[in-house]
């Protein structure tokens, strides 16, 4: 009997990577985890550094650095490499498109020649312009290649409602779609809380919820990213946990909807973009898209938000 290990390959041992890792291993997510990284001192610290932790961890996991050839029998791989947005200059996550690509032409390359053919998810900033360069490089099954995209975004989204309404986050259910960068929206006809769609409860409770301003909410949770980037320098839990959420979905089969960069073919009228959109999420990937019924403003801002990606994917083909 042949019975397999969760293999998670992480390229880039950063401040992602390694959070990203340790939320692995501490969930009980990965019984192995091997780190690539052009600094190969960092990523043997990296995983030193996490393995010590397991002794106290619910449950064993091995974690090392190596080379690509270590990935061959990996069913994931994240890849976390590139710059974080310098915000000193004023750089969105778009504008480290030209650095990252350079780095994700080695990435690629050495992911085809590794034997790896399990499903890749992308964190590497812009995100959903990265994931597609990495699956038009690789020519990769779409449903195998994605990006956790939104799904931090739309935490943090949850995170302003909460703080905004009073309710719990995890009673909240609200998408930030489209673009994990400037370009996202929220699609606020598809808020509930507890079921129930926030629009309803502002009608009913015009002294309350009516009160809510959707505009500064959003504003809230976008903002998040630069917020934590501007206090400590680096992002790292939000982004872990949104990880963990993801590979959770995938390893234990969970036909689990979340918000994610999907390649979109003809959902929501997009064509060849990738988008974060609520997707079904289990061991083959992306399972299916089942399509929000978007309010003509909010189907606006998303087509806005996929030509920005468009745009920018055209140009990351020729650099
Ligand atoms: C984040 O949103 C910077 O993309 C990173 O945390």
């Amino acid at each position: 009997m042949n019975l397999q290990k969760r293999k998670i390959g992480i390229i880039g041992a950063g401040h992602v990577g390694s959070h990203a890792g340790y939320s692995l291993i501490s969930q009980g997510l990965a019984e192995e985890i091997v780190y690539i990284d052009v600094d190969e001192k960092k990523a043997a610290a990296q995983a030193l550094d996490l393995s010590d932790a397991v002794k106290y961890l619910p449950s064993r996991a091995k974690v090392h650095a190596g080379d690509y050839t270590e990935i061959a029998d990996a069913q994931l791989l994240i890849t976390a490499a590139g710059p974080l947005p310098d915000i000193s200059k004023g750089q969105t996550r778009m504008d480290t498109l030209r650095q990252t690509i350079v780095i994700m032409k080695e990435v690629t390359e050495s992911i085809r020649m590794s034997g790896f053919a399990g499903i890749i998810i992308n964190i590497s900033n812009p995100a959903d312009v990265i994931t597609h360069y990495i699956q038009h490089q690789l020519n990769w099954p779409p449903r195998r290649i994605l990006s956790t995209g939104t799904t931090l975004d739309s935490a943090r989204l949850c995170r302003a409602l909460a703080e905004a309404t009073g309710v719990d986050q995890k009673s909240i259910h609200a998408y930030a779609l489209g673009e994990h960068g400037e370009s996202q929206m929220v699609a606020w006809s598809a808020v509930t809380l507890g079921g129930k769609a926030l629009a309803q409860l502002q009608k009913e409770r015009p002294d309350s919820y009516g009160m809510l301003d959707p505009d500064a909410i959003a504003e809230e949770g976008k903002a998040g990213g630069w917020k934590i980037l501007g206090g400590k320098g680096s992002t790292e839990f939000g982004i872990a946990a949104s990880i963990a959420e993801v590979v959770r979905a995938i390893f234990h089969d969970e036909n689990r909807i979340l918000p994610v960069s999907v390649l979109l073919e003809g959902q929501y009228g997009q064509k060849d973009v990738y988008a974060s959109v609520p997707a079904v999420l289990n061991r083959d990937g992306i399972a299916d898209i089942i399509e929000l019924k978007l309010s003509p403003e909010e189907e606006e801002k998303f087509s806005a938000s996929c030509k920005t990606m468009s745009e920018n994917y055209k140009l990351a083909l020729t650099l």
